[in-house]
């Protein structure tokens, strides 16, 4: 079997079972004060969608990409119960084989998904002024949760360095500094502009 197709089989099971989609994540819901108007969005690698759900819901034409088809069909029942479907549009897509053109969107959203050779894509794909939302695990972590392969993790300030030619907007990552029953541990969360 494939690395891919085991990929899709592994998520397919996953989203086989899933109970919901869920909330968007932290750092889109406490940050959306930040979303333009209108645009074109883009949920890279969305499983169900809580986050293209949410940037539609801003009003934004919304792409949303994800390599497991169940999860993309869980999510268009979803938007067409939500009445998004006109400027909605789920996809089944490796990222990786075919990730975005150049200039396309203008607020891309990932979270909980790592693979450091899309960073020229992302950059790529996101048109001048254009927002970056990322959200995913770091190796500095004070439990067990998120992956055990540290390739899906984050080194310390890795993000930084990554997206280091974009303008830094927000950025929390508490590693494992001071009282650890609070503050957000085991991730890291950022919002950065395209210059
Ligand atoms: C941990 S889930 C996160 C899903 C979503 N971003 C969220 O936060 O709910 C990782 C997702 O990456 C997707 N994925 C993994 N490799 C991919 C690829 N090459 N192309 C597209 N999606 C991929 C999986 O199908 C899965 O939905």
């Amino acid at each position: 079997m494939s690395g891919v197709v085991a990929t899709q089989e592994k998520w397919n099971k996953i989203y086989s079972s899933a109970e919901s989609v869920g909330d968007a994540v932290a750092v889109l819901k406490e940050n959306s004060h930040l979303l333009p108007a209108q645009g074109q969005a883009l949920e890279l690698a969305c499983g169900m969608g809580r986050n293209a759900l949410f940037l539609a819901r801003q009003g934004l034409e919304t792409a949303a990409w994800d390599i497991s088809d169940v999860a993309i069909q869980r999510l268009n029942e979803e938007a067409k119960a939500q009445n998004f479907s006109a400027g909605f549009h789920a996809q089944i897509r490796d990222v990786v084989k075919e990730p975005m053109l150049p200039n396309s969107f203008d607020v891309i959203v990932v979270s909980y998904f790592l693979d450091r050779s899309l960073v020229p894509a992302i950059q790529d794909a996101l048109r001048s002024g254009g927002l970056l939302f990322y959200q995913t695990f770091s190796r500095l972590q004070v439990d067990e949760s998120g992956p055990r392969n540290p390739d899906f993790r984050l080194a310390d300030n890795e993000l930084l360095s990554l997206f280091s030619q974009m303008r830094l907007l927000v950025y929390r990552e508490d590693g494992c500094v001071g009282d650890h029953e609070k503050g957000f541990r085991n991730e890291v969360k950022m919002v950065a502009q395209k210059r």
